[in-house]
């Protein structure tokens, strides 16, 4: 489909849908002048309906977005103040995700684009959240990615728009997986990262000797690499030791071992992104981003932040409202790539799985097709 002529011809107004997980949300952003601003941003959490079942269950997500996207995509249009024909474009994840839920995503862009007769951009969830930090902050290219959440941990040189190498991701649990069955071995409910996090914040992270990933693995191939399952293993085992005759643990014990998980994960992050920051040294003003629903914590945060203060680098992360999954951060995504020509056909696929940098996932997939984990 052809690119569109905007208004302007600089400004252009994107409607954005979310909907590859267990969020279902549509927001509006307007790109001016390589500028964002969010128009509205409306997210409606599923979190109720998969409490009770530990984590995401596909078939509820997909219909739960069947039953709120309508309404979601209302109240960001109503919100921003602009009608449908005020539109330059409209943007929906076509993957790496859910696969129902992604489809209902999509397909409602396709009958906005066809209604309206405006371009569709297919877009990678995982796009957005890279380029997630400049819906507040004009974050320039090149930037070194961490990009954290419930199905993805991955280090990437964002080049440009569509330009991303990836360096090194999870050969096995996400970073995000980690904090919610640590979560659910303590009983601490569904979503695990703000629950651990919060029980974390009155613990002695010290009192645990928890395994630190791949940390000084010799293999030069797993030297940018993560690993979470061995880690949740040991929380396992921890908390099965700390059990008494009841079979409870003590608030107290529950709370050290959030913060020694915590903090070896807070570790194993700032140490692989440290090596990979070696790599950009000829950068003229390195920049460096943390983005995804993880991104949130904010231990991870500070000890980013002050790793980036010590090599010399600036630092970037989005507010904690973009960290999750968020349209706001697919309208830009659209927008942006709007803004460089680039729109899909309304034959784009919905994509379970689709790595950001499709030639390094070819040569080494760390996931493949039927294995648990990250799904990229
Ligand atoms: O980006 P996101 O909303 O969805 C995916 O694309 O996966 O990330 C959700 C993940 C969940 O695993 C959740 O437990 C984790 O982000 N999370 C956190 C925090 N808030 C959310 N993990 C650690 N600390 C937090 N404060
Ligand atoms: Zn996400």
């Amino acid at each position: 489909m052809a690119a569109p002529q905007s208004r302007t011809g600089r400004d252009l107004i994107v409607l954005g849908l979310e909907s590859s997980c267990d969020e279902t949300a549509a927001a509006v952003v307007r790109l001016c002048d390589g500028r964002a601003e969010v128009l509205s941003s409306v997210v409606a959490s599923q979190i109720e309906r998969h409490a009770p079942y530990g984590g995401v269950v596909p078939e509820i997500a997909a219909r739960a977005h069947v039953e709120l996207m309508d309404g979601v995509m209302a109240q960001a249009m109503s919100q921003a103040g602009i009608e449908f024909d005020g539109l330059d474009g409209v943007a929906a994840t076509a993957g790496p995700g859910l696969i129902g839920g992604v489809m209902v995503g999509l397909l409602s862009g396709k009958a906005i684009a066809v209604a309206r007769g405006i371009p569709l951009v297919a877009v990678n969830h995982l796009e957005g959240h890279a380029l997630s930090p400049r819906l507040e902050e004009a974050v320039a290219f090149p930037y070194l990615l961490l990009l954290v959440s419930g199905g993805h941990c991955q280090l990437l040189a964002v080049e440009g728009l569509g330009h991303v190498r990836r360096l090194g991701s999870t050969i096995d649990d996400a970073v995000g997986e980690a904090f919610d069955k640590t979560a659910k071995v303590l009983g601490l409910g569904y979503p695990g990262g703000p629950a651990v996090e919060a029980m974390a914040r009155t613990g002695d992270a010290r009192r645990f000797d928890l395994p630190k990933p791949l940390l000084h693995d010799p293999l030069e191939a797993r030297w940018l690499a993560f690993s979470f399952a061995g880690l949740k293993t040991a929380v396992l085992r921890t908390a099965d030791g700390l059990k008494g005759p009841d079979g409870v643990i003590a608030p107290v014990d529950m709370a050290d071992l959030c913060a020694s998980f915590q903090a070896v994960v807070a570790e194993v992050l700032v140490e692989k992104t440290r090596r990979a920051m070696v790599g950009f040294a000829h950068w003229e003003s390195p920049r460096f981003v943390v983005a995804g629903g993880v991104a949130a914590n904010q231990l991870i945060r500070a000890r980013l932040q002050e790793l980036c203060v010590r090599e010399g680098w600036s630092y970037h992360a989005p507010p904690l409202k973009y960290c999750g999954d968020n349209a706001a951060m697919i309208a830009l995504a659209g927008a942006e790539r709007l803004a460089a020509g680039i729109s899909d056909d309304l034959d784009a696929v919905a994509r379970p799985r689709w790595p950001l940098d499709e030639i390094a996932a070819a040569r080494a997939p760390s996931h493949v097709a039927g294995r648990k984990g990250a799904k990229a």
